[in-house]
């Protein structure tokens, strides 16, 4: 069976307050309840995370050297731009990730025109709002 981790960065656990005409008004339980959902239909397990603090995030990227975790769909919302300690544990712990942008990035204020991610990346889904999730995970599930 695939495990595929699901991390999303600061703030996003505002969704569907937050800056709705920027980033859509599903909430990150809605967006969580349609990956479970489909990631059911293909018998494949899926596993959440959304944390405020750079450092929760880097150990639970840290913890997939263990976990078992095979694929990671990752928004960094913030840390996208200032995270050198994330891109460094992705790096290390070589899983393959897709990173997700609700927002186009690249249409915004030019600091958010470069992620520390990028390059790593199996590939970057920026600007399809909470669909690019659903893109990440059809992805991942191919790729079994
Ligand atoms: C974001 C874009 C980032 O620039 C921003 O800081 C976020 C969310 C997005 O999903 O569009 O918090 O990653």
């Amino acid at each position: 069976m695939k495990n595929i981790l699901v991390i999303h960065g600061p703030n996003l656990n505002l969704l569907g307050m937050r800056e709705p005409e920027i980033y859509g008004r599903l909430t990150l339980d809605d967006i969580n309840r349609n990956l479970s959902q489909k990631a059911e239909n293909m018998g494949v397990s899926i596993t959440f995370f959304q944390h405020n603090a750079e450092s929760a995030l880097v150990d639970r990227i840290q913890l997939t050297m263990t976990d078992g975790a095979d694929f990671i769909i990752i928004n960094p919302a913030a840390f996208t731009h200032t995270s050198v300690a994330m891109r460094d544990a992705l790096a290390a712990v070589n899983v393959p990730f897709i990173e997700v942008h609700l927002s186009n990035i690249f249409s915004r204020e030019t600091f958010r025109h470069h992620s520390y991610f990028s390059d790593l990346a199996v590939g970057v889904i920026s600007g399809l709002g909470a669909k690019g999730y659903e893109l990440a995970l059809e992805y991942a599930l191919t790729k079994r």
